[in-house]
């Protein structure tokens, strides 16, 4: 059946059956749906705005008859094009469930819908004390659906990792419009595989996450905020080894370049507080031990650092007024490159200790291409993921632009895999990494990734064309 008289069918079959405001099907109301932040985008055919779980089981098994291809999504903030519609695929958007229910104190659990925002998931619990610990830019519109499917990291992994150990239960529904609960919000059940982590990173390719029971950590409670400016990268390491061994918890240890910063300060009109500028900078937040001796010792560390010859200038927040300031450059590099130019992203991950090696030579290797762009490097130095931003020069021009991209890639890759890497740490693989997967996967793992597609999805209609082919 053509594709116009399976979009006819699968309305007719919906008639009545769901709230008519839960379809968009004109392309003005549906454009806004067909992409992401990577402004890759398509038309979809259809978009639904489901209000309940069974809705969404509707949806998919009548999709599924027809054979209709569908996306699921939600903020649709992803950075790998993971949510964009490549071929007139049905989205189904999932942002309207966003019911967030009381927090399980005993538990340390709250249940929520996929389409609650993760800064409201923050806000519920804080008033609890607790914390849902994904911390990531784009938390005031990422929502927990995308953040499970894309297994996200964010700005507080060196603490608490990933988002796939914050989670003990899932609703999931499959294409055929099964509805199964994973786990139960069980801390412990050894009864064979476990469902939900195969669910968290598949990016929707297996089954759309409805409802998911988040584990929660008591908030810290004594937080404060550093920010470094320092020469080169392997001052960073060496401030970075001094901090594991301070008198506290590192909460984040994040760093940028000058470059970056220059892009907030102008883009943004955003500024540092520090007197001297560095080649690169450091915002690290710590969580500090009750009692008055933790800020004195604190506070020895820091006049240690900022004496020792690696540090060019250092500050620690004042109020929390300054806090945000010295986050709010930090947060504010990604927005600030988009309104730059174009920009080309690689998410990449290596061993904490090999952060400086692997960067140094990804300099190298970009400023031997001569290229007409500009890297941008900034990301998660303690978690061994920095991100590395290709970014158009003013004077080129678009397909030069993609082409630079497109041969430099071709050299990154295999550094990654040289320094024992992987080409997402966050970001997921969406659309823009296929090629990288095939390529550090075995056969023998592609094989297992295709028979577990099949037995969620045996007619591959469930973002068809993401993660690999
Ligand atoms: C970040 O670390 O700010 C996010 O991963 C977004 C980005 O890489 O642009
Ligand atoms: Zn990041």
């Amino acid at each position: 059946m053509e594709l116009k008289a399976k979009k006819e069918q699968l309305l007719k079959i919906l008639q009545g059956k769901i709230p008519e405001d839960v379809t968009l099907s004109t392309v003005e109301d549906c454009a806004p749906y067909g992409g992401d932040w990577t402004r890759l985008s398509g038309n979809p055919l259809l978009v639904f705005l489901p209000k309940s779980t069974e809705q969404v089981a509707l949806i998919l098994k009548s999709c599924n008859d027809l054979k209709i291809p569908v996306i699921p999504s939600g903020g649709r903030t992803g950075l790998s094009g993971g949510a964009v519609v490549t071929q007139s695929e049905v989205v189904l958007n999932l942002s309207r469930m966003n019911r967030i229910s009381p927090v399980d104190i005993l538990g340390r659990t709250v249940r929520v819908q996929s389409g609650a925002v993760t800064e409201v998931v923050h806000e519920h619990c804080a008033k609890e004390g607790l914390f849902w610990p994904i911390d990531l830019a784009s938390k005031g519109t990422s929502e927990v659906g995308g953040n499970l499917s894309t297994n996200a990291g964010g700005v507080r992994v060196i603490r608490y990792g990933m988002v796939r150990k914050w989670v003990s239960g899932l609703q999931i529904v499959m294409m055929n419009g099964n509805v199964i609960e994973l786990n139960r919000g069980l801390e412990k059940n050894n009864t064979g595989y476990d469902l939900i982590q195969l669910m968290v990173g598949a990016e929707g390719t297996l089954a759309v996450i409805t409802e998911a029971t988040l584990k929660l950590v008591r908030l810290p409670q004594k937080e404060q905020a550093l920010f470094f400016a320092l020469s080169s990268l392997e001052s960073i390491r060496k401030l970075f080894e001094k901090a594991r061994r301070g008198p506290f918890e590192i909460l984040a240890f994040e760093f940028f370049s000058q470059r970056c910063l220059t892009a907030v300060e102008t883009k943004l009109n955003r500024r540092s507080k520090l007197e001297s500028a560095g080649e690169f900078y450091v915002l690290m937040e710590i969580e500090l031990g009750l009692g008055q001796e933790s800020q004195v010792l604190l506070e020895q560390w820091l006049e240690e650092v900022l004496e020792a010859d690696f540090v060019k200038d250092g500050l620690l927040a004042q109020s929390s007024v300054e806090r945000r300031e010295i986050w709010g450059l930090r947060e504010g590099i990604t927005e600030s490159i988009a309104l730059t130019s174009e920009v080309r992203k690689y998410d990449t991950s290596v061993a904490v200790s090999n952060t400086v090696g692997f960067l140094k030579e990804a300099e190298a290797l970009f400023g031997s291409m001569k290229l007409g762009a500009d890297l941008y490097v900034f990301g998660h130095f303690g978690d061994g993921s920095p991100h590395l931003n290709v970014v158009k020069q003013d004077t080129g021009d678009h397909k030069t632009f993609m082409e630079d991209c497109d041969r430099f890639e071709k050299e990154l890759y295999p550094l990654i895999k040289k320094w024992g890497g992987s080409a997402s740490s966050e970001h997921g693989v969406g659309l823009l990494k296929k090629s990288w997967v095939e390529m550090s996967r075995s056969p023998e793992e592609m094989a297992l990734f295709r028979a577990i597609k099949a037995a969620f999805d045996p007619n591959h209609l469930l973002n068809p064309g993401k993660i690999f082919d």
